[in-house]
């Protein structure tokens, strides 16, 4: 994917990460439009230069009609990147949630899927890029956060399977991976956690990556290494790391969950 002339749509985009890209992307000279559901979140947008639709990632109507007013608005559109997700603990002891499960796979994973459904037939006529974001927890699971692991584990290899698809196409399948990073995903906290990678600092190597490989396939910061190649030291090593990753936040959680 080229980093400049190109009109990007950002879900997501009015806070955290989505946010920081989008600020990068306008800074080198893209048009960068902002979908978020909560009216704040756009009004912020909005006072920051980016035009701004009200969109629920969770609900396909509200895709598919925004969506379509998008394309019309900017028939240059020709990349997007799916940042809007949630991240929600559950205990499947003591109070599973439907609600949790239904919504977290509803924002995270089909809404991305319904979204590029609608995108894909018109970016093909274009040099385009889909930019789906997961997560470290992809590849090795937080216990605590069993739907939002699910659901990024899926997106990895709906990811795949969608750049498999599109090889032949003029567009370019990219999964960003972040590692755990301060932004407000699970609350006000979680922003100024010193274990979480400064935002400005995950943002400037992730923009670093795709300068210097246009053609990436995953972008993976160096922190998100162990997490994203957990695998690859074999059974028994990947499940020592599960256990003590687990053990070592179960017990910094002790009494909030
Ligand atoms: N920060 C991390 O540690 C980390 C690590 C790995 C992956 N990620 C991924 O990075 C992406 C961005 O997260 P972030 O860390 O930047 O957190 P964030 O600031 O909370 O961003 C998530 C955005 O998604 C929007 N959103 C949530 N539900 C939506 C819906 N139904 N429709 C439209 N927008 C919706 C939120 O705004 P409103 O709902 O208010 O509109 C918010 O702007 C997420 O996909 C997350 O899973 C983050």
């Amino acid at each position: 994917m080229l980093l400049q002339g190109n009109t990007i749509l950002i879900t997501g985009g009015g806070s955290g990460i989505g946010l920081a890209l989008a600020e990068e992307f306008k800074k080198l000279g893209n048009t960068v439009i902002i979908a978020n559901r909560s009216s704040a979140k756009l009004e912020q947008a909005a006072k920051l230069g980016y035009k701004t639709y009200q969109m629920d990632m969770a609900d396909r109507s509200s895709i598919e009609s925004q969506a379509k007013k998008i394309l019309s608005d900017f028939p240059d559109l020709n990349g997007v990147i799916h940042s809007a997700g949630i991240m929600k603990t559950e205990s499947l002891l003591s109070a599973p949630s439907a609600e949790i499960q239904n919504e977290t796979i509803a924002i995270n994973l089909l809404g991305p899927m319904a979204l590029n459904n609608l995108l894909i037939p018109d970016f093909r006529k274009k040099d385009s890029f889909i930019m789906t974001v997961s997560s470290g927890l992809a590849f090795i699971p937080l216990a605590m956060y069993p739907a939002y692991c699910a659901s990024k584990a899926a997106i990895h290899s709906y990811s795949e399977s969608l750049r498999y698809q599109l090889k032949d196409t003029s567009i370019h399948v990219v999964e960003l991976a972040p590692p755990y990073v301060q932004t407000e995903l699970t609350g006000k906290d979680q922003a100024s956690d010193p274990m979480a990678m400064p935002l400005a600092d995950f943002i400037s190597e992730v923009m670093q990556i795709l300068k210097e490989n246009p053609e990436v396939q995953e972008v993976l910061v160096k922190n998100v290494e162990p997490l994203r190649f957990a695998e690859s030291n074999g059974m028994e090593k990947y499940r020592g790391f599960f256990q003590q990753m687990n053990d070592g936040f179960t017990t910094a959680r002790a009494g909030v969950f």
